[in-house]
Parts: C-alpha cells; structure tokens; sequence
C-alpha cells in the first residue's frame, strides 16, 4: 500500500495505474475508519481492479462551532486497517496541499437540496462536501467512487452533481453498517458514554417501527411520522432535530408514503449529532 500527501505524488502514483489499464476506485473518507468505512473499501475491492482512499478531514464542510477541532484522528490505526483490506493507494493530504490558495472562492452549490434535512441544521455543510468531493474527483478522475447510504443526503447531492455537472464518475452505494444493536456506526460514536449509546438506539428503534407500521398497512405520511417522532422525542438524552419520510431523489415529504422512500432521522445526543435512515420494503 503506497501513501501519498501530496497531489505530484498522487499524480505519479495513479500514472502508474492509468498505464497498466486498470480500473480504479476511491473511496473518499475524513479518516477515524471503522466497519462501515471498511465495507465501502470491500465494496470498491469487488468491483474494481486498484483501490485508492482519501483520508481528509475538510474544514469547508464544518460550521463555525462544529466539532472540527476535535474530530477524532488516528493516522496509524486507519493505515493499519486500510492495508489489511488490500487498499493500493492511500492519499492523506494536508489543508494546505488541498486548497492551496486558501479557502476557495468557487465553490459547488448543492441548490435547493442542500438546505433541506440536515442542511437547514449545517448550513454551507453540503456545499463544503461537494467542494472537497469535486476537487477529490478531479485529482483522481477514477471510474468509481464509492459512499455511504448512512449519509444518505450527502449521497444524493453527489449523485446529483455528478449528473448535472456531466463528470465522468460512476458512483456506488454501500449499506449502512450497524453495531450489534443496531446503531448506525460513525467516527463521531466515540463521543458517545454507555447511557449515550442507549439513547442513541432510539434512531434505529424509530425507523423500525415506521417499518413495521410501513409493512402492517400504513401509508399516511402523518401517522408514520408522528410514531418516528415520538419514539426519539420521548428519549430524555435525545433532542430530535428532524424525522421525516421523504421520495429519495426529491427529499421531500411523500403522501401517501410507497415503497422506496427514506425515513431519515437527526437528533443531538448531547454535543453529538447523530443520523440514520432507512429505505422502506414492502
Ligand atoms: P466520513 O464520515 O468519514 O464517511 C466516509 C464514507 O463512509 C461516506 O461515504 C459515508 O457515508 C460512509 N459511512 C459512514 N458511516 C457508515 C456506516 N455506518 N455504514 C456504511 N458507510 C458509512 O462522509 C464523509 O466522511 C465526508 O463527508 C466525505 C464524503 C469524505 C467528504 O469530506
């Protein structure tokens, strides 16, 4: 596994790549890996021939008062846990090298998408991902790129961007993955105390629940929203910020609700904000 910081060696290092004709993958990540993370990097394994992943925590996509100065880090560990899953090509850059003229002054703008869900909590929050995503795109122009479906509206807006912007990217969606009872993992979990961890399970409790309720019949958008609500509202650790169920590429509330539309959740656990969603079956 080769490690790079910065965009000449990035450059030299998928030279190489482009000549032997292979298929390259990025998986783009702000590093503190975990098993979701992990997944995106098997997922890249299975369909691509050389793997590469970015490892930059982007100060554009963080508010004033967010938790850039303390998002977790550990470099060793997260190349520890790369290498092991076979990755080729790790880029770690620093903020200097990725934007060297300073906070840049075009960015991409998520248009209206971007101030819905978790941008009316975070705003400049997408513009600040599909910046940092864009820049990362055009240093690697790999064929694929894989995220989440854990950060399901960031995945729509880079999907979007891709489409209305014309780059050549196809881009792939890995499953959220979920501790052993149920909560979605994130780097930000390591803010979380053993209660934290119990309030939190709330999310995925309410999004089974509009499931179950989804399966046994109902399709009215108030009644599955008010059973969401109410399980994360009634969580004393928990301060619901949305609960919503929403047609995937719109984001914007259905009624009735059909198969195929996300209930997306974001509550403040504590200091932590946590999301989670959930496709609806059947
Ligand atoms: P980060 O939060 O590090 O996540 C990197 C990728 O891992 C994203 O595509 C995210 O959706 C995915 N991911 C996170 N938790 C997951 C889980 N439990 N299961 C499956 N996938 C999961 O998302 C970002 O970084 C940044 O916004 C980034 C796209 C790198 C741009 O800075």
């Amino acid at each position: 596994m080769k490690l790079v910081h910065t965009r000449v060696e990035l450059l030299e290092a998928l030279g190489h790549t482009r000549e032997a004709g292979a298929t390259l993958a990025l998986v783009p990540t702000m590093g503190y890996l975990h098993d979701g993370h992990l997944s995106l990097i098997d997922l890249a394994r299975e369909i691509s021939e050389f793997v590469a992943a970015s490892i930059f925590v982007n100060p554009l996509q963080f508010g004033a008062g967010e938790d850039l100065d303390r998002y977790p880090r550990d470099l060793d560990r997260d190349l520890g846990l790369l290498e092991e899953r076979g990755v080729d090509l790790v880029f770690h850059p620093s903020t200097k090298e990725m934007y060297p003229g300073g906070n840049p002054l075009v960015t991409v703008d998520p248009g209206p998408l971007g101030d819905l869900l978790c941008g009316a909590y975070r705003p400049g929050h997408f513009r600040g991902v599909l910046t940092v995503v864009a820049r990362l795109l055009g240093l690697f122009r790999p064929d694929l790129a894989v995220f989440g479906q854990k950060d399901f509206q960031q995945a729509v807006l880079i999907k979007r961007m891709v489409q209305d912007l014309g780059m050549e990217v196809e881009i792939r969606l890995g499953p959220i993955v979920r501790d052993d009872h149920g909560l979605a993992l994130s780097s930000r979990n390591v803010f979380l105390s053993e209660t934290d961890r119990i309030e939190a399970l709330a999310l995925h409790g309410g999004l089974l629940a509009v499931q179950e309720a989804f399966g046994a019949g109902q399709r009215s958008h108030a009644a599955l929203q008010a059973r969401l609500r109410a399980l994360v509202s009634r969580r004393p650790g928990l301060q619901l910020q949305y609960g919503e169920i929403v047609d995937p590429a719109t984001l914007q509330a259905v009624d009735p609700v059909l198969p195929g539309a996300v209930v997306a959740v974001a509550a403040l656990c504590g200091p932590t904000r946590l999301i989670d969603n959930h496709i609806l079956e059947g």
